[in-house]
């Protein structure tokens, strides 16, 4: 046997205002996505926003129903609005936020599992990593280098 390490690393900004400028900007989008959520059950504000190649910025926000399952998070909205208006072309950054109708969300909010393995696809079909940001409404950032950083010894479509 043998014991292996995963290395990861992450970028931690204090806030909003200390990120680049193109990461604020794709942030402040992803903010403007989470005001159109439709969460009138878990009262839990997402917004995605995605910066693709060709620059388009492809926006998603959570959409709930009263079938709870039935309901869609921000991420897989955003995504798959990318890959049926523009397959194929490549994802840059990610940026996600959430808030709350009941508290202040002042912690980052990382994509759910599903998401990450959904939004996995896309990074190995594009063979370029993206990077992911992730904050709560207020506070602290999280910005990671790719999607697969977010997903160690994931399935993928090689083991099928
Ligand atoms: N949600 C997202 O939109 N993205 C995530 O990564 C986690 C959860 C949504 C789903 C649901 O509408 C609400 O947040 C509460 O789980």
């Amino acid at each position: 046997m043998k014991k292996i390490e995963i290395k990861n690393t992450a970028i931690v900004y204090n806030d909003i205002l200390e990120l680049p400028s193109d990461d604020k900007m794709l942030m402040e989008k992803a903010i403007e996505a989470r005001k159109n959520a439709y969460a009138p059950y878990s009262k839990f504000n997402v917004g995605a926003a995605l910066l693709l190649e060709n620059n388009k910025i492809i926006l998603g926000n959570n959409q709930e129903n009263a079938a709870y399952p039935s309901g869609m998070c921000a991420e897989r909205v955003a995504i798959w609005n990318a890959g049926s208006h523009y397959p194929g072309v490549k994802i840059k950054k990610l940026a996600i936020t959430a808030s709350s109708t009941i508290s202040k969300v002042d912690k980052p909010v990382g994509p759910c599992g599903a998401c990450r393995q959904t939004l996995s696809e896309f990074e190995i079909n594009q063979k370029q990593p993206f990077e992911v940001l992730f904050m709560g409404e207020v506070g602290e950032v999280i910005k990671t280098e790719s999607l697969l950083s977010l997903l160690p010894f994931s399935f993928d479509s090689a083991y099928l």
